[in-house]
């Protein structure tokens, strides 16, 4: 009988020491990662299959991933695409495409730009980072502007 409450008490010790010691690497893990990131650099895309011809519809937009940060294509009611950085120059919001004005919205602050991308109004400081778009069969590539 005593040799029976030893085993469970040997095996209840072994549960809350490797549940304890669980619980630490999964605390400190996470926190040494973030003191000490790994070496390798971001992997930066400079050209992206932002949508298919015939997805958006004119005087649209689309927000598209471009690597780790967003992207937004813009179908103008003209019927040419622009492509921009999504990334509001302010505070770094997402900005959308806003049909009824014809231009790019952020949300945030209320910042606004124009269909080149120039900041126009509210707190924007510069303009969004444009994009070349150019189209190969059905697909509507953006690239990054290089030098
Ligand atoms: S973050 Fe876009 S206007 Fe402030």
């Amino acid at each position: 009988m005593e040799g029976k409450v030893k085993t469970r008490r040997s095996l209840l010790n072994w549960l809350l020491t490797g549940s304890l010691g669980t619980l630490i690497l999964a605390t400190i893990y996470p926190i040494i990662r973030f003191i000490y990131p790994p070496d390798k650099p971001e992997a930066v895309r400079n050209t992206i299959v932002a949508a298919k011809v015939g997805e958006l519809e004119k005087n649209s937009g689309k927000i598209f991933k471009f690597g780790t940060k967003p992207g937004i294509l813009v179908y103008t009611s003209g019927g040419d695409y622009r492509a921009f950085s999504a990334v509001c120059t302010h505070l770094q919001c997402t900005v959308q495409y806003e049909p009824t004005r014809g231009d790019i919205w952020c949300a945030c602050h209320n910042g606004r730009f124009d269909l080149t991308g120039r900041n126009i109004s509210g707190p924007p400081p510069s303009p969004l980072e444009a994009y070349d778009v150019a189209i190969r069969g059905e697909e509507i590539i953006v690239s990054r502007r290089t030098g």
